[in-house]
């Protein structure tokens, strides 16, 4: 039974850096190389100052500091890792399609078939290559088309091994999951010797039971239907959020009532603002094309009234916030607090504090935004990259403040976007003391105490909650 010695991860993003730092740390026998073509990222994962690694998630710089340089390699050397390995992980982005044909809804798959290329470009032995980023159904069909038809004639064995880390939480994912999935061929002794190459990478850590292994287009499917089930919940509290504040129902009574229900399950009900991050949209816009290419458009409308949705949720917040403000917030200050796509991390992806934002910037309003773990530049970068409004403009209308102090400062609005912990320590009768008046409060994530704030004096808002 073949043992791995060495795996490459081609990808050294929000997933193939925590996931290999992980697999570095438990099995210490393994070199793992984590390659990259983003020259900046890879020295910050190389940075002397383990601090200054490009991803922030709790517990992660402590692994990364155990292990680099001793058996986890940052590098950019492409080439040469993928000739070294004898299992690939591909972990590379495969964001949703803005060009030609799906347009807005397929995902980009021109990353991935650019490693399965150099793979089979550089390859001279076998290779086990695992699909690590999360792909259309059948993709392992394209990737195997590729490797077999351009390689240099060596044996590849594909394997889907989706992952289900969330941000923030990843390193506690990566270490307890609540299982791991492998998709692969069991057709011959070598396909299942390939997986069982697998299976006992994470065996240094996982019992048998933690994994299951599928045919790979349970796998692949798998992934995208879990990701799609996770927004529906949200989608679905959403929901009932408006019906909330129309009825004078608290949607965290409703949540924590019907979850309560075994079969509902207590998790993932947390009404907000909307929910972001790389992935929930793109994979669900990618679940409505492969069923509309398959001529489901039942199941495509089915699952695209989440995403539905959820823009609803995002824009009526922000439509809210100008209706409160006397319909007008032209030249207003608007505090955010937050601006990642939830708590304890840095990735701002999607996040709804850029629509809500955006919104109110075609309101003129003034928008200053403190975040504690996001950068200025980043703020402006997701801005423009929505190009609804002029670079120019952007930069005049937002200010990005390193305390919460200044950014209420004299402001007619404070919106919170995201659930950071440290927006419940501030004392909130000083920063209500330094607003205008009257001070508005819009909660869109429900983690302020709305009794407590009003008796400070607040007008408060919060999702589905009554006045
Ligand atoms: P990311 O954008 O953070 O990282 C991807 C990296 O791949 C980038 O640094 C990019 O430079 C690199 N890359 C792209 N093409 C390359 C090439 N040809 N050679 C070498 N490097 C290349 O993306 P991510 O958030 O890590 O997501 C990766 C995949 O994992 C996606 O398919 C995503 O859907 C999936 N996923 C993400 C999460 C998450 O929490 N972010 C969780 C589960 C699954
Ligand atoms: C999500 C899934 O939870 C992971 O299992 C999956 O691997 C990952 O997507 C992926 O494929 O990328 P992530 O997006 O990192 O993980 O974070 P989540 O905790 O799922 O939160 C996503 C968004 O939903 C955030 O904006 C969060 O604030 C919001 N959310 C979450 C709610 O509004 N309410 C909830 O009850 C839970």
């Amino acid at each position: 039974m073949k043992k791995i010695k060495t795996i490459t991860c081609i990808g050294a993003g929000y997933v193939g850096g925590p996931t290999m730092a992980v697999i570095a740390s438990k099995c210490p026998e393994i070199k793992v190389n984590v390659v990259d073509i983003n020259e900046k990222r890879i020295a910050q994962w190389n940075d002397a100052d383990v601090n200054n690694i490009p991803i922030y998630e709790p517990g992660l710089a402590e692994i990364v500091a155990e292990t680099r340089d001793k058996n986890l390699f940052f590098s950019t050397e492409v080439d040469q890792a993928i000739d070294e390995a004898e299992m690939i992980f591909i972990s590379v982005n495969t964001p949703t399609k803005t060009y030609g044909i799906g347009k807005g809804k397929a995902a980009d798959l021109k990353y991935i078939e650019l490693c399965a290329r150099q793979i089979a470009r550089v390859a001279k032995d076998d290779k086990i290559v695992v699909e690590k980023s999360t792909l259309p159904v059948r993709t392992a069909e394209a990737l195997t088309s590729i490797l077999h038809n351009t390689g240099n004639g060596v044996k590849y064995h594909i394997l889907s091994n989706p992952e289900f880390l969330a941000e923030g939480t990843a390193i506690q994912d990566l270490l307890k999951p609540d299982r791991i999935l492998i998709g692969g061929d069991s057709d011959t002794q070598e396909a299942r010797e390939a997986m069982q190459a697998l299976v006992d990478v994470y065996a240094h850590w996982l019992t048998d039971e933690q994994i299951l292994t599928t045919n790979v287009w349970s796998s692949e499917l798998s992934k995208l239907t879990a990701n799609a089930f996770l927004a529906q919940r949200i989608s679905s509290i959403n929901a009932m959020s408006e019906l909330c504040e129309k009825t004078e129902a608290d949607v965290d009574e409703v949540a924590k009532a019907i979850g309560m229900d075994s079969r509902i399950g207590p998790k993932f009900l947390k009404a907000s603002v909307g929910f972001g991050g790389s992935c929930f949209q793109k994979d669900i816009l990618n679940l409505v094309y492969i069923s509309q290419s398959l001529g489901l458009q039942e199941v495509a409308d089915y699952w695209e009234q989440v995403i539905i949705m959820n823009d609803h949720q995002k824009r009526r917040f922000a439509q809210h916030i100008v209706k409160t403000l006397y319909n007008t917030v032209s030249g207003k200050k608007i505090s955010l607090l937050g601006w990642a796509f939830k708590k304890d991390t840095n990735d701002t992806r999607e996040s709804a504090a850029i629509y809500v934002s955006d919104y109110l910037l075609s309101e003129h309003a003034k928008i200053v935004v403190y975040d504690p773990k996001v950068s200025s530049e980043q703020v402006y970068a997701d801005l423009e990259y929505l190009g609804t409004h002029d670079p120019a403009f952007i930069r005049e209308q937002v200010k990005v403040v390193s305390s919460p102090t200044e950014a209420c400062f004299q402001a007619h609005a404070v919106a919170i976007m995201t659930e950071w912990n440290e927006f419940n320590t501030y004392n909130w009768k000083e920063i209500y003391q330094h607003m205008m008046k009257p001070a508005f409060l819009f909660d869109g994530r429900n983690i302020l105490n709305r009794y407590e704030m009003k008796e400070i004096g607040f007008e408060v808002y919060a999702i589905g909650k009554g006045p």
